[in-house]
């Protein structure tokens, strides 16, 4: 099978980066660091709820030099050790299964493990409204399965059964996590210990939740879907509740019938991009349950703290490949939820809530991400930049251009924005807030049909054709209010290999060499933390052959230096981060190391690229969560 199209990316390495047109940005890097600065000293005072930062920091470690090795390379004082890995026991009381590789564990057995394909990572301490950086949960993301590695015989056989242990490697996990003398390890048993699979019983609210288009014959109500499924990335509340962003959720379905164009829009194929589910599990057969993808692409809202909750499909975010949910609190205290579409040429969204955050009852904030105004971004090539509003019967958006209601409005999110001419991006991955200044950073990671025949040509916020390497824009909301209407931008990096001519010429990338940026972070002190995801076809070929492995590297955004910080294992993409109150922990993700970039299917092939984390004689490759630590106990990355 073809693995070409991978998590929202449409590879086509056909076009070469020699004939890479560039438009230049509007707001120079200096002038806008300079404004930047000037907003930090005088606007922005802390918000409630948010982390004080003391004085921006600055990478104090040794560069990581670009690495082949098959292994996880951090600077000197630093250790980084494998924790909690695809069939890993969760702890459940009910049982904790061993990880059986060859023998292979059972679909129950799956339901109590880690998933595959770890993603969004968040810590949240214990107990809850503590800073414990000694006992939290993690709440993980297990993004999709590779079925290669999953059953012992990969596709051969294709069963029911196999369709529900591949279901219940889906999901998201919470697991209790303590610190004992520095070493962090998983609770077994804990009382916390939860999955949430592609089987799960998920309540849909907000304005589409029981609307016509959500019902389906399971489900006469609209209001109960199953699962959630290829959770990519994450946010989190100020109120400590979790949010999962599904992102690749067509790639499940097949439709053989007639394709309804949100279908089409959304990208639902004939044949289905290789998960078979639909083979035992008929509500993934689009043509027979036509309205059963309407209940899948949103963001999902759960509580770790109580592992009886019932997660919510929150529709009033929109319906699209959802990288992740980043929040933020405007000046009135609303809550800002910036949001990015992960597919070629689509669009950067923010959610303004109707009612603010209440700070002293947990309970007041349960549906708060029910009512609310989406926007999606417009960039005009000046550096300006302004946010449409998704509210039916306004502009575009009305029964006579053919929208019925708001539940209609954002059942089809994307042909709402393109009614209202938002811009088309390479893109949109992680979305970053700094804490102090509440500059926003988004990173565009790639798009190599930029300017293809009939695709759209380059313009200032998109100024590569075709973009091989990807890039960071950024912007900040006019009177430095998240709920603002309005924005000035400009490009952070493009990255890419310096040597490279069309990276040189604007002299955009101050230190180490990166490609496909994904995973974005601000740590509280103000550090960006930027992960790549350059994909397996790409990987130390194609333009990439001197950038190695997936990394993660450490920026200044005062200083535009960025530093490598990681290399990871051969074939996995670095993806998740999240650190405890005291910054002197890291999490962070790889993901599918071993993969192939031609075959996913075949269970000998990841193993002849990757053995990581358990090394030959351990079984096969798993993703992985990682513990950082400094040897000295120190805060990471200065
Ligand atoms: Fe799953 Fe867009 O990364
Ligand atoms: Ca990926
Ligand atoms: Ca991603
Ligand atoms: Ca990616």
């Amino acid at each position: 099978m073809s693995h070409s199209y991978r998590d929202g990316g449409i590879v086509n390495d056909s076009t070469s980066p020699e004939i890479s047109s560039v438009i230049e940005a509007r707001l120079s890097r200096r002038d806008f660091v300079k404004t930047a600065a000037a907003l930090a000293v005088t606007a922005i005072a802390p918000l409630a709820g948010c982390v004080s930062a003391p004085p921006l920091a600055t990478p104090r470690f040794s560069r990581v030099e670009i690495s082949t090795d098959d292994r996880v390379r951090v600077p000197p004082g630093y250790t980084a050790t494998a924790m909690y890995k695809w069939g890993d026991p969760i702890g459940h009381p009910s049982g904790s299964p061993a990880f059986r590789p060859d023998a292979g564990n059972t679909a129950e057995e799956q339901a109590l493990q880690a998933g595959m394909h770890h993603d969004g990572i968040q810590y949240f301490p214990l107990p809850y409204g503590s800073q414990s950086s000694t006992r939290g949960l993690l709440a993980i993301n297990h993004e999709y399965t590779d079925d290669g590695l999953l059953h012992t015989d990969g596709f051969s056989n294709w069963s029911r059964d196999k369709v529900r242990k591949a279901q219940n490697a889906h999901g998201c996990s919470v697991v209790e996590v303590e610190a004992k003398g520095g070493r962090w390890s998983v609770v077994r048993p804990s009382s916390y210990a939860r999955r949430i699979t592609a089987s799960t019983p998920i309540a849909i609210s907000g304005p589409a939740g029981g609307a016509p288009a959500m019902r389906t014959s399971a489900d006469a109500s609209g209001l109960t879907a199953l699962g959630t499924f290829n959770n990519c990335a994450h946010g989190y509340t100020p109120w400590g509740t979790y949010l999962t962003c599904e992102e690749n959720w067509d790639t499940y379905f097949v439709n053989s019938a007639t394709m309804t164009e949100d279908q089409r829009r959304n990208g639902i194929t004939a044949k289905g991009r290789g998960y078979r589910w639909h083979e035992f599990d008929e509500r993934f057969d689009a043509g027979r349950h036509p309205n059963e993808p309407n209940r899948h692409g949103w963001v999902v809202e759960f509580d770790p703290y109580d592992p009886g909750s019932t997660p919510v499909k929150r529709t009033a975010l929109g319906r699209f490949s959802h990288e992740g949910a980043w929040t933020t609190l405007a000046a009135d205290g609303r809550l800002v939820v910036y949001l990015g579409d992960d597919r070629t040429f689509e669009y950067i969204y923010k959610f303004v809530s109707a009612q603010r955050v209440d700070a002293t009852d947990r309970k007041a904030n349960r549906d708060l991400l029910d009512r609310g105004t989406l926007y999606a971004a417009r960039f005009n090539d000046d550096g300006t930049g302004s946010w449409l509003p998704l509210v039916h019967g306004t502009g575009a958006l009305t029964r006579e251009r053919g929208f019925a209601d708001q539940a209609d409005v954002l059942i089809r999110t994307r042909a709402a924005a393109d009614a209202l001419k938002a811009t088309p991006m390479d893109r949109p991955e992680w979305i970053a807030v700094q804490p102090r200044t509440k500059e926003v950073y988004c990173t565009l990671t790639n798009n190599t049909s930029r300017g293809a025949a009939g695709a759209a040509k380059t313009d200032a916020p998109n100024p590569r054709a075709p973009n091989v390497f990807g890039h960071i824009i950024r912007w900040r909301e006019k009177g430095g209010d998240p709920a603002s209407g309005a924005f000035d931008w400009d490009i952070y990096t493009l990255a890419g290999d310096p040597r490279h001519a069309d990276v040189d010429k604007r002299g955009n990338i101050r230190g180490d060499a990166f490609g496909s940026p994904d995973g974005l972070w601000f740590d509280p002190d103000g550090l960006l933390w930027i992960q790549t995801d350059i994909s397996t076809s790409t990987l130390n070929r194609n333009h990439y052959e001197r950038l190695g492995n997936n990394q993660m590297l450490c920026a200044d955004t005062a200083s535009g230096e960025i530093r490598r910080f990681l290399t990871g294992p051969s074939g996995c993409e670095i993806t998740g981060v999240t650190m405890t109150p005291d910054m002197r922990t890291m999490f962070i993700n790889i993901q599918h190391p071993g993969e192939t970039s031609s075959e996913r299917s075949d269970p000998l092939k990841p193993h002849a690229v990757s053995t990581w984390p358990d090394g030959p004689s351990g079984g096969r490759p798993r993703s992985a969560t990682v513990v950082i630590r400094r040897d000295d106990g120190g805060r990471i990355g200065t």
